[in-house]
C-alpha cells in the first residue's frame, strides 16, 4: 500500500493506493479560489498552501482509511516538472516521513502519473489493464500536450508535443479573453454545451503536416482578432458560439494527431489523459472513434483527470514494485522529460 503525495502546482493532494491499483482515498485540496484574482496560478502563494495544507490531508487519509504507518509500504511523490516551490513542499515532506517512518520512498514524474491514472480502480470506476502493453498516450494538460508511444509501463519514447501552447493554456487564455473566472477550460467546455460550433471559424493549426506537432498560438491569435473585432454586447451574446467554436478546433487538431499517430504506428490501444482528458466534447468523440475503429481507449474519470495523487501513487507502486526508489538526495527538477 502507497500513500502519495503530489503539490507540483496548484492542488494540495493526497491518496492512498493498494498494491490491486485501488484508490482507498483520494483528497485535494484546491487552491482556485486562491489564484481566482490573479487569473492564474501564483507560484509562491501555491507554494505556501502547500505547507498548509499537505499535513492535515495525511492525517485526514488516514483517518478516513482507517489505515495506520503500519500499513504502508512506500511513499510516492511527484518530484519532476512543476513549479519549483511547489515541488520542495511534497518531495521534503515525503523525504522527511519515509526517513521518520522508515519507509522507501519514490520521486515520480507527473507526466508517468497521468499516463497511468485511467489504470486506477475505485469504488466506482474499474480501469483497463492493459499498462504492460504497447500503447498510445496523449497527455493534454495545462502545462503539456505531448503524444507518447509507450512499449509498456516505464518505456515511454515521444512522438511528438506542442511547439507554443498546451491544450489546457489554449483553454485557459480564451477563457481569459472573455472575462470567464479561472481556471478556464472547464468553464468553456460548459459554455460550449449550449454553443453552435461552426458559427466562427477558427484555424486548425498544422493538421495538414505529416507529423505528431502540435500549435496553439495560431489558434489563440486568432480568437483575439475575432474579439477584438466584436463589440462587447455582441461578444456577451454569442458566448457560447465562440466557445463552443473555439474548443473544436482544439479537439479537430487532437483528434488529428492522435488519428495520424494510430494509423502510423498500429496501436491499438490508447491512453488519453490529463486535465483537458476531461472537456466533455473531446471525451465524446475519442470515445466514437474508438468504438467505430474497434480501439481500446482509456480516458480516467474526470476525479483523475486533472491533477491528483492516486495518479502519483499508481505510478510509484509500479516503480516500487520493479524495486526501484529514490535517494535522500533525490533534487526537485522543474523541468524534466518522462
Ligand atoms: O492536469 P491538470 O490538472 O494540471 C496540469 O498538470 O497542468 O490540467 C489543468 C488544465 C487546465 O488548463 C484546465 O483549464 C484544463 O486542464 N481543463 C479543461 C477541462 N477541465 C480542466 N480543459 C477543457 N475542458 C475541461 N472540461
Ligand atoms: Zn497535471
Amino acid at each position: 500500500m502507497i500513500l502519495a503525495i503530489e503539490t507540483s502546482c496548484d492542488d494540495t493532494s493526497v491518496a492512498i493506493v493498494d498494491s490491486d491499483r485501488r484508490v482507498l482515498c483520494c483528497l485535494v485540496a484546491s487552491q482556485d479560489l486562491v489564484h481566482k484574482p490573479f487569473g492564474g496560478v501564483v507560484p509562491e502563494i501555491a507554494s505556501r498552501n502547500h505547507t498548509y495544507h499537505l499535513l492535515p490531508l495525511i492525517d485526514q487519509a488516514f483517518v478516513k482509511t482507517q489505515k495506520t504507518w503500519d500499513d504502508i509500504e512506500g511513499i510516492a511523490v511527484t518530484s519532476r516538472p512543476g513549479l519549483v516551490g511547489a515541488l520542495i513542499v511534497g518531495l521534503v515532506t515525503a523525504k522527511t516521513l519515509a526517513l521518520s517512518q522508515g519507509k522507501p520512498f519514490i520521486g515520480v514524474h507527473h507526466i508517468e502519473g497521468h499516463i497511468m491514472a485511467p489504470f486506477l480502480k475505485d469504488e466506482d470506476y474499474e480501469g483497463p489493464d492493459f499498462y504492460k502493453d504497447p500503447f498510445l498516450g496523449l497527455v493534454i494538460s495545462g502545462g503539456h500536450t505531448q503524444l507518447y508511444k509507450t512499449e509498456g509501463f516505464g518505456r515511454y519514447t515521444v512522438l511528438g508535443q506542442t511547439m507554443d501552447d498546451a491544450a489546457g493554456e489554449a483553454f485557459d487564455k480564451f477563457a481569459k479573453m472573455l472575462s470567464l473566472p479561472y481556471p478556464g477550460g472547464v468553464q468553456v467546455d460548459r459554455l460550449s454545451q449550449k454553443g453552435n460550433s461552426k458559427a466562427f471559424e477558427f484555424p486548425r493549426p498544422l493538421i495538414k503536416e505529416d507529423n505528431y506537432t502540435f500549435s496553439f498560438s495560431g489558434l489563440k491569435s486568432s480568437a483575439l482578432r475575432q474579439l477584438q473585432g466584436m463589440s462587447e454586447g455582441e461578444i456577451e451574446k454569442r458566448k457560447a458560439d465562440l466557445c463552443a467554436s473555439y474548443q473544436e478546433a482544439i479537439v479537430d487538431v487532437l483528434m488529428n494527431r492522435v488519428q495520424r499517430a494510430v494509423k502510423k504506428t498500429g496501436l491499438k490501444k490508447i491512453v488519453v489523459s490529463g486535465g483537458v482528458s476531461a472537456n466533455s466534447a473531446l471525451r465524446k468523440r475519442v470515445l466514437e472513434w474508438a468504438d467505430e475503429n474497434q480501439l481500446e481507449v482509456a480516458i480516467p474519470p474526470l476525479k483523475f483527470c486533472t491533477d491528483n495523487a492516486a495518479m502519483i501513487g499508481l505510478a510509484g507502486l509500479l516503480r516500487l514494485q520493479k524495486g526501484e526508489f529514490s535517494n535522500q538526495d533525490l533534487a526537485p527538477q522543474p523541468r524534466a522529460s518522462l
